[in-house]
């Protein structure tokens, strides 16, 4: 199985970034650890991430035929991107939203996600392990 792994804005700075809410791992650490799990699982993963909303779309796009499963964090992107919700529902490559941190503890304006619907399904608030978990989602993630 392949995983495609996209990040959206801001988790470049994982690590030094409010470090009382998302921890003091890496995006580099995270991606080290779902390697390893991966290995284990004899999936193959590719890990991304970018600031810019429409290199997600692109990414989006372009993952149909070329991974079975993407996981999602679409960061602030989550809650404001009409354009992540229409391509994931375009492609249809079935997609698992992620969030480091339990959102709906958070500011009101992080409740909502409007990727959630087009998703099949989320996991939020377990830190770096949210990421380990999607992992094993996908492994019963079937194409619809
Ligand atoms: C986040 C939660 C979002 O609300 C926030 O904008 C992020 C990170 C998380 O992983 O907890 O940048 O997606």
């Amino acid at each position: 199985m392949r995983i495609l792994f996209l990040n959206g804005p801001n988790l470049n700075l994982l690590g030094q970034r409010e470090p009382d809410v998302y921890g003091r791992v890496t995006l580099a650490e995270i991606e080290t650890k779902v390697r390893e799990r991966a290995r284990e699982l004899k999936m193959s993963i590719e890990f991304r991430q970018s600031n810019v909303e429409g290199e997600l779309v692109g990414w989006i796009q372009q993952a149909k035929g070329r991974f079975d499963v993407i996981v999602l964090n679409a960061a602030a992107y989550t809650h404001t991107s009409v354009a992540l919700r229409d391509a994931i529902a375009a492609v249809g490559v079935p997609t698992i939203e992620i969030h480091l941190s339990n959102v709906y503890a958070r500011e009101e304006f992080r409740h909502k996600s409007l990727i959630a619907p087009v998703c099949r399904g989320q996991i939020a608030g377990f830190g770096a392990d949210s990421y380990v978990l999607a992992l094993e989602a996908a492994l019963n993630v079937n194409a619809r």
